[in-house]
């Protein structure tokens, strides 16, 4: 490994606050360059893509996501083998799908090569339960998807379900086939050894070099501890003897072993942008495109290409790359609405993409209410990403100390923007952007580009508040204690008034009911010597298009009275917030994004 590489890496972690899980091994170059890639498409495509199942079979439709349908319906092995005798996707075109990837702005693919139904999209000499052997169209995606990647310049790398697998009398796992098979008749090892692995080093040692290899569930192995770690590292160790570039999820394990296990990049949850907090390791943000992986005939949700752009750039802001799935149809097309989405994708990543490509985590120790940050440290350039056009007009910055060259909207058509610069003290400088544009321009997320000169300094002991708002985030949360849920800011009020706190969280709803969990849930908030108990309720929805499954919640906490101009604290109590370094978030946490304080409304 060159000496400037692993140089790069220590530096790109130091501006990128992120560490290097420390037991994982996929070279530097590897990492690098998938991080680099920071945009890319997720395939979901196999047998239940079939036009007699893709969301149903025979007459029934499944309220769960179309790759599942196989389980929800427990079709029996035999007739589901049988239908691979009629899957025919003529149509299925690699080159079209890699140029769509590449003109929507992605730079990296990873491709179903097996899903839990034990069927494998390539040509595979281990098993005969795959595409080119089991079906009429006996050609091998796999290797067509690689050569067509190949020669659009984009990565190229695998999901493989290397414990959940249908088809495999052996495979006795957590959502197991139980209609077929007794599970008390099954030898994992022998499904382990004959199918899992024997396909893994296939696809590990076939196909290229992968920027990738995608597990899922591999929780759910049903194994001891020490069998689970054992046998774990072993199949990471012999993929890598294969490809030393190629980095592999945390998905590979389950979160409770989660540290015990060499794996390189952590998934994030389906659909889920994470708390403000930035991971501390390398992280991927995956979502769909509509409400299923696989295609699904009766999904009529595609999102709109506004909203998988912010969630691309909240990922990107908190330091991930981001994966957008896509599923295939019967006949191995991209449906039209989808293509749709992705040429709006397309068409803003054509003039917004630098905003993304080879970007890095927010610099700022805190978020922002009025949109998010990415940063190129090798152009030297801040890219702050704007939902909607900010209130007042206006972005302040505290503490950003370098001289800013240029500040620009990179869609010249949008509008202008001026800068103006404070010396507060000897270490802190206050920016202020003014822009001038028009409301309409924002049906579509603006990115302002702002050069600065020389190494970014930021001095991140001031708060990002701005007018008479406080914006509290996890990082600047001044005291966390998890155990007694028990959180506590400080903030500077320099107008004394009646003050609003309200809590922003951003909810997962999921692949289709929107529910939200946290209702009702209970809590104190303390300040300026006065105490409030609160109970969470759903005050406002953002960015409720009733498509998206992600969705921001504002929830009114309590109204303060601050008398005097002067230092506060804020402490908050009784709910558990998701600001910790832990992804083990479920749904008792509230998925904090920040605490705004505003002059009160009421
Ligand atoms: C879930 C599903 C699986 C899908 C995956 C994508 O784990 O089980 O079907 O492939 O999410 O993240």
């Amino acid at each position: 490994m060159s000496k400037s590489v692993i140089g790069e890496l220590l530096e790109t972690n130091q501006r990128l606050a992120l560490d290097r899980k420390p037991n994982s091994q996929v070279s530097a170059q590897g990492l690098l360059k998938w991080k680099k890639a920071t945009f890319g498409i997720f395939i979901h495509w196999g047998l239940s893509a079939h036009k007699d199942l893709s969301g149903g079979y025979q007459g029934v439709q499944y309220d769960t996501l179309a790759e599942w349908v196989p389980f929800a319906a427990q079709i029996p092995m035999s007739e589901y083998k049988q239908l691979a005798q009629s899957f025919n996707p003529s149509e299925f075109d690699a080159q079209r799908v890699a140029q769509l990837a590449h003109d929507t702005g992605m730079r990296y693919m990873v491709f179903t090569a097996k899903h839990h139904d034990g069927f494998a999209m390539y040509h595979s000499k281990a098993h005969p339960f795959n595409i080119t052997t089991a079906t009429p169209f006996a050609r091998d995606p796999v290797r067509e998807l690689s050569e067509a990647c190949q020669e659009q310049g984009i990565g190229f790398g695998l999901y493989y379900s290397h414990v959940i697998d249908w088809e495999s009398q052996d495979a006795c796992t957590k959502s197991y086939n139980s209609w077929d098979y007794d599970i008390s008749q099954g030898n994992y090892q022998s499904y382990w050894k004959n199918k899992s692995l024997a396909q893994m080093e296939e696809l590990a040692s076939s196909y290229g070099e992968l920027t990738s290899m995608w597990f899922d569930m591999g929780g759910f192995d049903l194994q001891t501890e020490s069998e689970h770690v054992a046998k774990t590292n072993e199949l990471i160790q012999r993929l890598r003897h294969h490809q030393p570039n190629m980095v592999i999820n945390s998905r590979i394990t389950s979160p409770e072993r989660e540290h015990l296990i060499d794996w390189d990049i952590v998934t994030g949850h389906d659909n889920y942008m994470e708390p403000t907090k930035i991971k501390p390791w390398f992280w991927e943000g995956i979502a769909t495109t509509n409400d299923s992986w696989g295609f699904n005939r009766y999904d009529q949700n595609p999102k709109r290409a506004r909203d998988v752009i912010n969630q691309l750039c909240t990922v990107v802001s908190r330091g991930g790359n981001f994966l957008l799935n896509i599923g295939l149809d019967h006949l191995g097309r991209v449906p039209q609405e989808i293509e749709q989405l992705l040429a709006g994708v397309g068409d803003w990543m054509q003039a917004h993409g630098n905003a993304i490509h080879e970007c890095y985590a927010n610099p700022f120790n805190g978020g922002f209410d009025w949109g998010c940050v990415t940063h190129n440290p090798e152009t030297r350039t801040l890219y702050f990403i704007l939902p909607r056009l900010p209130e007042h007009q206006l972005i302040s910055l505290k503490g950003l100390n370098n001289a800013v060259c240029s500040a620009r909207f990179m869609d010249d058509n949008t509008g202008r923007v001026g800068v103006l610069q404070q010396k507060v003290s000897d270490t802190t400088t206050h920016t202020q952007l003014t822009i001038q544009a028009p409301e309409q321009a924002f049906s579509m997320p603006q990115v302002i580009e702002v050069c600065y000169d020389g190494e970014l300094s930021i001095n991140n002991e001031v708060h990002q508040d701005r007018l008479y708002q406080v914006y509290l985030d996890g990082q600047n949360c001044y005291e966390a204690r998890q155990g007694d849920k028990h959180y506590q800011w400080q903030f500077h009020v320099t107008v004394p008034g009646r003050y609003d706190v309200s809590l922003r969280s951003t909810e997962s709803m999921h692949h289709k009911q929107p529910r939200w969990v946290h209702h009702g849930k209970r809590g104190i908030v303390r300040c300026a010597g006065s105490e409030q108990a609160f109970s969470l309720t759903m005050n406002e929805l953002t960015e409720s298009n009733a498509q998206v499954p992600w969705k921001d919640v504002l929830s009114h906490l309590a109204t303060i009275e601050i008398e005097q101009p002067g230092v506060y604290t804020l402490d908050l109590n009784g709910i558990e917030l998701s600001i910790d370094e832990s992804d083990k978030y479920g749904s008792d946490m509230v998925n904090f994004e920040s605490l705004t304080i505003k002059p009160s409304a009421h």
